[in-house]
């Protein structure tokens, strides 16, 4: 199925509306999955082999700013700044708005600003497919459902679809063709105490797109088939961690599942290997300190940054130990 076909199942009769405003103005947060999505069972619609389970991450996100411009061509600013039409960021966001009809009618002047490092595993596409979908919605007066802006933030990327709301969400992997049952969903526990710290070890663009990389693992790595296994045993566990706040099992159903989605990628062939040599020092730094009875993990996206995970207790001395960290607590943002 097309994407458009599913643009306009979800619009029906909204799509063509004049603006009702003249700006929409939006605020999506980052996520990052602690159960990772990886692998698609449809590379058209984005949709996942395995349900997926994030953490949005509070201020850390995109804010975009869409009205309605009176030039022959989209104009896009990255962070204030124009962005030429050549480059990829143009022609991904430029594709996106044209799955929708109004963009038939008219060009948009979008303005993207973004705290996060662009693709440096930090899921910058993730907020910002999420708050353009949010942006069209508002702009427009769609009143579209939280779970419908999931559905076509997914169509961007799929790990948009969590970025709808904070806090903890589950992308539910559904079944159907069209994917209409492949959405986020909030979980509803918070987690205060909760820190997660971005150790940037590197701003670079990623050498190789979790698109690509996925697709590679799914057709070449002999580990692959194992993975929805993990996925199915990981889940139902991290949840029921986060309900008895049993930080250890969290931490280490977060870290276990990150491990073994990188296990998939190096026995991909060619094989996919996203760290650099401060990655795994780091890692062996974590390693290190939890067996002296510190209580800290880390999660490990598509790039060589890790995101460590521990409790408010420890936010000093953690800080100490990883001098260029930087410390969030998703749910006190
Ligand atoms: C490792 O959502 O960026 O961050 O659907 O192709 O756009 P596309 O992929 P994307 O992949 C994210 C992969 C991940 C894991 C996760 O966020 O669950």
């Amino acid at each position: 199925m097309k994407k458009t076909t599913v643009v306009t199942t979800i619009l029906g009769k909204k799509s063509n509306k004049l603006p009702d405003q003249d700006v929409a103005s939006v605020f999506a947060p980052t996520n990052i999955a602690l159960c990772k999505y990886w692998g698609k069972r449809d590379s058209e619609l984005n949709l996942p082999v395995t349900s997926s389970f994030s953490l949005s991450l509070g201020k850390k996100g995109t804010k975009t700013e869409l009205k309605v411009s009176d030039t022959a061509y989209d104009v896009i600013l990255l962070n204030n700044k124009e962005v030429d039409s050549s480059s990829e960021f143009y022609k991904r966001l430029a594709a996106f708005l044209d799955l929708f009809p109004v963009h038939r009618a008219m060009r948009f002047y979008v303005n993207t600003q973004s705290n996060i490092p662009t693709a440096a595993g930090l899921a910058s596409s993730a907020s910002g497919f999420a708050a353009i979908v949010m942006a069209l919605n508002q702009l427009f007066c769609w009143g579209l459902s939280y779970q419908k802006l999931s559905i076509l933030a997914r169509l961007g990327s799929g790990s948009a679809c969590r970025s709808i709301w904070q806090g903890f969400v589950e992308w539910h992997a559904g079944t159907q063709n069209n994917g209409m049952d492949s959405y986020g969903e909030p979980f509803p526990h918070t987690w205060p105490e909760l820190c997660m710290g971005l150790c940037i070890v590197s701003t670079k663009e990623k050498y190789i797109s979790s698109r690509e990389a996925m697709k590679r693992t799914i057709e070449t790595s002999p580990f692959f088939a194992e993975w929805p296994n993990k996925v199915n045993m990981d889940l139902p566990i991290l949840k029921q961690a986060i309900i008895n706040k049993d930080f250890h099992l969290f931490g280490k159903v977060s870290e276990s599942n990150a491990m073994s989605m990188h296990a998939t990628m190096l026995s991909a062939w060619p094989p996919i290997h996203y760290a650099v040599p401060e990655t795994i020092l780091i890692m062996k730094k974590v390693w290190e300190l939890r067996q002296q009875g510190l209580p800290l993990y880390f999660t490990q996206d598509a790039g060589p940054n890790l995101k460590l995970l521990f409790l408010e207790k420890d936010k000093e001395q953690i800080q100490q130990y990883f001098t260029s960290i930087e410390i969030l607590q998703p749910f006190l943002e």
